[in-house]
């Protein structure tokens, strides 16, 4: 048989996603990474009205101008990025974002520092594009927030890149600020790139997120539409860069997507434009889930940190891969921690984008659970 590509075949398809397709679908799910929520009317109404009045073409390779007149006017409101329409990239989700990123800037030799425990894709993502991971830990005696001095540490020569993620996807941690500021000024100083994948920056109880691009120039952020809105399925996030790197990321955009959908970035416009009510309805919805997982895992004894954003609880718990199959068989599905690093280790993810009713239940089955 003819063999794939040895960088491909040395990394693995998700195994979350593997393990939801053995899922009982009865069971309740506290593993998924999307907001149960609708998208909102006003949203849905603006694809609707974008299909009938023909949004169905190509777009500009880098999006709508009228999206990415939105996305500056946002980045510079609410986050104190100064940037112009040309430096803005529409992506299909932030996965492709973080697929661009690592295509147009690593290559081999190039070390590349990403959380431990993280999302997933990034360790992905930098293999694919041949560079190392090497990682930053984020351990639970830290709150699971990444620190200034953890970065230096892993500083060398060869370091091209550092990718952040606060509110973090699995621990939920939102980073401080003077760390934020100091890691950016690392990196103008040592000269590496920031990836900021700031996806969950609304989902957050009552703490603000900062951005790293404030403090420095070698910063690409990311944020998209998918948890905010709840629109994973319409496949539509940014970036913004400064000028050199864009030129390169549109190149890695253009022949791998040419633009994204015309009709998620109508929807885009009307999300960012249009009132907001919705997602704070969310949001404050996801804080009483929130209130309610992490005080009854307590109250059953595991140990968690205040997890201050996204919708993910990583408890410790030990002897998690009998936990997690004695809570399957009751029929609760959560997340191991082991696939996000090697400090997720005797932690599971738990998401609190189900009901309050369902994560009810599933507590009250969960403080019965003998393993
Ligand atoms: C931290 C993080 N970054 C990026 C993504 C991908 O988001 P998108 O749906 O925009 O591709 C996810 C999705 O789970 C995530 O948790």
């Amino acid at each position: 048989m003819l063999n794939s590509a040895k960088r491909v075949e040395a990394i693995e398809l998700s195994q979350i996603r593997k393990m939801f397709e053995l899922t009982n679908p009865d069971a309740i799910n506290l593993g998924i990474g999307e907001p149960d929520f609708n998208v909102p009317e006003n949203i849905r109404t603006a694809m609707k009205r974008a299909i009938d009045e023909g949004y169905t073409k190509y777009t500009h390779n880098k999006g709508f101008i009228e999206l990415r007149e939105a996305i500056v006017d946002k980045l510079a409101k609410e986050n104190n990025i100064k940037t112009a329409t040309e430096n803005i990239i529409v992506t299909s989700g932030a996965s492709e974002a973080l697929y661009d990123c690592a295509q147009a800037l690593f290559e081999k030799g190039d070390n590349v520092l990403v959380p431990n425990p993280g999302f997933l894709s990034y360790a992905a993502c930098v293999r694919l594009a041949e560079a190392n991971v090497v990682e930053v830990s984020t351990p639970m005696e830290n709150e699971f927030k990444m620190k200034v001095e953890d970065v230096q540490e892993k500083i060398d020569k060869n370091t091209k890149a550092l990718i952040i993620n606060s509110p973090s996807n699995p621990t939920g941690a939102v980073m401080d600020k003077k760390d934020i500021k100091g890691i950016a000024d690392l990196a103008t100083d040592h000269d590496f790139y920031i990836i900021s994948d700031e996806i969950y920056e609304k989902i957050i109880y009552g703490r603000k997120n900062y951005s790293p691009a404030e403090y420095s120039d070698n910063v690409i952020t990311i944020n998209g539409f998918s948890k905010t809105y709840a629109m994973t399925g319409l496949r539509i996030a940014y970036m913004a860069a400064n000028e050199e790197v864009t030129e390169n990321l549109l190149k890695v955009h253009q022949y791998c997507t040419a633009n994204a959908s015309s009709i998620s970035q109508m929807a885009a416009i009307e999300a960012l434009t249009g009132p907001q009510e919705s997602v704070k309805a969310m949001v404050y919805e996801f804080s009483r889930r929130r209130d309610l997982i992490v005080s009854s895992l307590n109250d059953m004894g595991y140990e968690t940190v205040d997890c201050k954003g996204a919708f993910y609880v990583f408890p410790k718990v030990e002897r998690a891969n009998d936990f997690l199959e004695a809570s399957r068989e009751a029929g609760v599905i959560a997340v191991p921690g082991t696939p996000f690093g090697s400090l997720g280790e005797n932690h599971l993810r738990m998401s609190y984008a189900n009901s309050y009713e369902n994560i009810e239940k599933a507590m009250d089955i969960l403080k019965n659970l003998d393993y």
